[in-house]
């Protein structure tokens, strides 16, 4: 009924709406209608109410709550149920805790700030409070266990689409999953996963998604590195970009459930900006040169070293600006 309430102060922009009304047209006693009213001023809106008039919305908060995210939502499973946290330490860990208790499939942890957000290779994932969306997925998959790095090649594909559609047509996939826009990190994805030798328990998809920082505001050592919408001069809505994501992820995740991975490959591969690219990669204490030629059916990066190809199952790789030698050894 929130949500109806909501939708009736939308639809009036900025207009008084009688609260006589919205009791008549919603079935619901006006005592009813007064303490959903209240519980929204308690989650931020802001009302003025006017004994002749009824109420006017005036401020709706800029936050990823519940109500906001449904307000906006396509999809049928994924983002349905929301956990919604303003601060925690990481979305992942706690995505891991509930899915360990039973959380179904296409529940998402959402907050507002991390204060210890991780990434692949035990990073930290700058992420303050409303710049961007931070978020956990939880999936189900019927897939084996070997399968699931699979997820990560989804994943990128969704984000992506969703970004590309909310105004950044040129960013594109950087083995495995950041994002990338001008050659600059918007996205940053990792996977994790338990499972038993047969079977996998859960997925966890955790996606942190940079909107309103700006080149100051991020952390020095990322500064050169890492974009956001915002640096990109496109404004964005955070609830409006997170229902496209989970919709592109949703669409995704059927096609591998039902047409299996060939064609999430096929996709992956014509948003990815690494392929044809000359690339270093770093694994462990290892790093070599190459040019990034394909990736293979488990998803895992091909690179021409010149002497033969490497298979990259797991590590870092950074474009290497043109004009560099390919082949600079190990
Ligand atoms: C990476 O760049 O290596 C991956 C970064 C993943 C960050 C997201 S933000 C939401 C979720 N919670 C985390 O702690 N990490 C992921």
């Amino acid at each position: 009924m929130r949500n109806e309430i909501l939708e009736y102060f939308r639809k009036a922009d900025g207009k008084f709406v009688s609260g006589e009304q919205i009791s008549q047209d919603l079935g619901v006693s006006r005592t009813a209608i007064w303490k959903q009213i209240n519980v929204l001023k308690s989650r931020g809106y802001i009302f003025e109410s006017s004994t002749r008039k009824g109420y006017r919305l005036i401020y709706a908060p800029n936050l990823l709550t519940p109500l906001e995210i449904e307000s906006v939502l396509r999809t049928d499973t994924f983002g349905r149920r929301v956990v919604y946290l303003e601060t925690t330490a990481s979305t992942n860990e706690e995505a891991k805790r509930i899915a360990r208790e039973g959380a179904e499939e296409g529940t998402i942890v959402v907050a507002e700030e991390q204060t210890s957000g991780h990434g692949r290779l035990t990073r930290n994932f700058y992420s303050p409070f409303a710049k961007g969306i931070w978020f956990s997925l939880i999936l189900r998959p019927r897939f084996l266990p070997m399968e699931a790095a699979k997820c990560t090649l989804l994943a990128g594909v969704g984000v992506c689409r969703a970004i590309r559609r909310m105004g950044l047509p040129e960013c594109g996939i950087k083995w495995p999953n950041d994002i990338l826009c001008h050659g600059k990190k918007m996205v940053g994805m990792i996977t994790e996963m338990s499972a038993s030798m047969e079977k996998i328990d859960y997925i966890i998809i955790g996606i942190g998604i940079n909107t309103g920082a700006k080149k100051e505001e991020f952390p020095e050592a990322f500064r050169e590195s890492a974009t956001s919408f915002a640096n990109e001069g496109v404004e964005v809505s955070r609830k409006e970009l997170l229902a496209a994501v989970l919709s592109e992820l949703e669409k995704e995740y059927r096609i591998a459930q039902t047409e299996g991975f060939d064609k999430v490959l096929e996709d992956w591969k014509a948003l990815s900006v690494t392929i044809g690219q000359d690339v270093r990669v770093i694994f462990n204490e290892d790093s070599f040169n190459g040019r990034a030629v394909d990736i293979d059916k488990d998803g895992c990066l091909l690179v021409d070293t010149g002497d033969k190809i490497e298979r990259v199952i797991a590590g870092d790789v950074s474009i290497r600006p043109a004009g560099q030698p390919v082949n600079l050894g190990r």
